[in-house]
């Protein structure tokens, strides 16, 4: 029989090479070429695969346990699942490796079996971490971070829960970092957890773009991906993939000097700075993630000294902004043509919501006519182009959270249907 004949394939675009090659000519990804056999490999032989009736999975059996902290399990969709991997990105500095320790101490005071694989930082580096947040002296620490190493070390330990910080840290083949090896190492890893059924959380680090750096199968091979991100003076961890939970999920955090705090009631967290009796500053009731958050839009109009006055809106959609400035003028008669207008969701977040136009609204005209809105007073609604305020997804959701958060007028629709009544009821 004659030798298999080897190929090389390039394991971010698939090119095929009759060598390996440093540099992909077809993607340009540096050391991402991997040995493929024609010999097809195995293909004989298999058990034939059996088959079960949609009936008799049990969807409830899904096994859970808390991550001992309520933002992340809901973040999750209800806690780690066994068996399942997830990744963390976020970059440095942001409170990955903080988070993480603090989720591997509440793991393993619950009785279960943790490995932190500290790959990032010397063990001394981590016990210091680890005694100024508390963590248990128990928890298990792996220094080494050559892959065939880590992984003969969880089938020695059998943990529940592994933490590997970071994956671009463990070596395969002698090269950490490499597309290669971080490909390799994310599979066998993932491996592992499907086999042990322990959980497996990797850290990532991410790019100028924001993406998780390394191989884009990362991503597919993992049953989760969240961020963890900067918003203002809070961190806030998002699910951007995840085959057991809500995706756009959110948990809110405060970085303080033990780690990283929960903010269990964001509305409140968000408000707590916000000025009382000043034109130019109303409450919207925003759909963030799975929920409801009550924020504070600011908006300042300033004469210009250009012909073309400027529009500037942070952490809300401009295009949104535009069209609320543009109906204020046609439909009210309130007159922008002269005036810079400055539109600011307060707190740092960033939220795409056409719900909050009506309080963008509220926020400009209260602005431009120096007359403060009243401080009871949420909005909610989206602003039409004929002036009309119209529904939004989870109305009844926004109008609970804002009688919640202690408003006693939540203007929106039905009951003002057009943006010139709420403006008159809004005004103080
Ligand atoms: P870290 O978890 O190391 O970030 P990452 O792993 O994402 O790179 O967090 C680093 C920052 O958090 C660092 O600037 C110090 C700060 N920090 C606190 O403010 N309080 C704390 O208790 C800890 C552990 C860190
Ligand atoms: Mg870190």
């Amino acid at each position: 029989m004659a030798k298999p004949k080897s190929q090389y394939r390039c394991v971010e675009c698939g090119y095929r090479a009759p060598k390996s090659l440093g540099r992909c000519p077809g993607c340009g990804a540096w050391g991402s070429f991997l040995e493929e056999r024609s010999d097809g490999g195995g293909s004989e032989a298999a058990p034939p695969a059996g088959v079960l009736p949609l009936a008799e999975v049990d969807a409830e059996a899904l096994p859970r346990y808390s991550s001992g902290s309520e933002e992340v399990d809901r973040v999750l969709g209800g806690g780690f699942v066994p068996g399942a991997a997830l990744l963390i990105g976020g970059e440095p500095g942001v409170g990955k490796s903080t988070l993480l320790l603090q989720v591997a101490d509440r793991v393993l005071k619950s009785g279960k079996r943790v490995v932190y694989v500290a790959g990032e930082e010397s063990p001394q580096q981590v016990k210091l971490r680890a005694e100024r947040l508390g963590v248990s002296p128990r928890l298990e620490l792996m220094r080494d971070t050559r892959l065939d190493a880590v992984l003969a070390g969880l089938d020695a330990h059998a943990p529940d829960l592994v933490v590997v910080d970071s994956i671009q840290t463990l070596e395969s083949e002698g090269v950490p970092g490499s597309l290669v090896a971080v490909r390799n190492a994310t599979q066998a890893l993932v491996r592992w957890a499907k086999a042990s059924g322990g959980t497996l959380v990797l850290v990532g680090h991410v790019t100028k773009e924001g993406t998780v750096a390394g191989p884009k199968v990362i991503e597919h091979v993992v049953d989760a991906t969240l961020y963890l991100e900067t918003a203002g003076v809070f961190r806030v961890l998002r699910s951007a993939k995840n085959r057991f939970g809500p995706v756009g999920e959110v948990g809110v955090f405060r970085m303080e000097h033990a780690g990283l705090v929960e903010v269990a009631n964001p509305s409140e967290a968000f408000l707590a700075e916000r000025p009382l009796g000043v034109p130019g500053s109303t409450v919207g009731l925003a759909l963030y993630g799975e929920r409801v958050i009550a924020l504070e839009v600011q908006a300042l109009a300033a004469k210009s000294p250009y012909a073309a006055p400027k529009r500037v809106a942070q952490g809300l959609d401009p295009r949104r902004v535009d069209v609320v400035l543009a109906v204020l003028e046609r439909r009210l008669g309130l007159k922008l043509g002269h005036l810079d207008v400055y539109v600011n969701l307060a707190g740092g977040l960033r939220v795409s919501d056409p719900g909050l136009d009506l309080a963008v609204a509220l926020a400009v005209y209260s602005a431009v006519m120096g007359r403060p809105v009243h401080p009871q007073t949420a909005a909610v609604g989206e602003v039409g182009l004929a002036g009309e305020v119209r529904s939004v997804t989870l109305l009844e959701a926004r109008l609970r959270e804002g009688r919640r958060a202690g408003f006693e007028r939540v203007l929106g629709p039905g009951a003002l249907p057009t943006v010139e009544q709420a403006v008159r009821e809004a005004l103080a």
